[in-house]
């Protein structure tokens, strides 16, 4: 298991930074990131808190949606995670089906992301309905983010991921899901896919930090996907996603210059070649000639 991270812990975010922030009326930062060097770097940037998205299902795995990611899956990605990260709060993503089965199993799974993994704590997807699970997380120590509107896991029962909080009806459980989050005690609540108008509205009523996506400016902090900020991903983004860059290009540039140095011979060059020391080259040349010569 990892430890703590070392270094300068004037500057580690806690969950209580996240309240702190709140009441300043700081914007907080939140990225994903999945693997050692995007965390080192998204750290290194002073992001406030690193997500490890079960949306790594999609980015890193290539799967169809967040649905089939495993436990043992998020916990590779987390633990990589941890041993970039020594200032941002690290938040594991609870993968579909791993706080489903009762408040037991949730316990569980949420204890392996803290022991096996360093996580600082958990998300888990949804409002009222999963005040219950959420509960006993906190009273085991394991600070938890909520996640409400559009929740990728319920892509199913959605009928696809549609922006949520367009009715009255819908934005009246919407407030119910967060007033229900934050009475539970949660460190912060991502809204995702919502107007902006709601989302304002909850930020307003909660203690909770809220982080948005796709839901608008008024959140508390904002989140974006690692992969779509810097275009490393394959379908149209969604219309919330501003690109930063584009390591997509950048990466197949690159690949495209190796294969063609190789089939030219311009790589490798002498320079990024090995040498013989001088006596060794001078000793082998003197080998090499005398076998020449009984050779003839
Ligand atoms: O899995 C994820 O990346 C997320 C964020 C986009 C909120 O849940």
């Amino acid at each position: 298991m990892s430890s703590t991270p070392a270094g300068d812990f004037s500057r580690k975010i806690r969950v209580s930074s996240l309240r702190d922030k709140k009441l300043q009326h700081q914007p907080i930062t939140c990225l994903t990131a999945y693997d050692y060097p995007s965390a080192r770097l998204v750290d290194q940037a002073e992001i406030d808190i690193i997500l490890v998205g079960d949306s790594l299902a999609m980015t890193m795995l290539g799967y169809p949606d967040t649905l089939s990611v495993t436990m043992e899956e998020m916990l590779h990605h987390v633990r990589a995670v941890r041993r970039g990260v020594k200032h941002a709060l690290l938040i594991a993503d609870m993968p579909y089906g791993s706080y489903h089965l009762g408040s037991d199993e949730a316990i569980r799974n949420a204890t392996r992301f803290v022991k096996e993994a360093g996580a600082e704590a958990v998300k888990v997807e949804g409002g009222e309905k999963r005040v219950d699970i959420i509960r006993p997380i906190i009273e085991a120590e394991i600070p938890v983010a909520g996640h409400i509107g559009l929740t990728p896991q319920s892509v199913n029962a959605m009928g696809g991921y549609k922006v949520q909080g367009k009715t009255l009806t819908d934005i009246e459980q919407l407030v119910r899901d967060a007033v229900a989050l934050d009475r539970a005690g949660v460190a912060c609540i991502f809204l995702e896919g919502m107007p902006r108008e709601v989302a304002a509205m909850i930020t307003s009523e909660v203690n909770a930090p809220t982080i948005g996506i796709g839901a608008g400016p008024e959140c508390d902090g904002q989140v974006l996907v690692l992969h779509d900020i810097l275009g490393l991903t394959f379908d149209p983004p969604a219309k919330f996603v501003r690109r930063y860059g584009d390591a997509a290009a950048l990466i197949s540039r690159a690949v495209e210059n190796f294969r063609d140095d190789v089939h030219s011979r311009e790589y490798p060059s002498d320079s990024e070649s090995y040498h013989l020391p001088k006596d060794t080259q001078s000793a082998l040349e003197t080998l090499l000639e005398r076998k020449r010569r009984i050779r003839r």
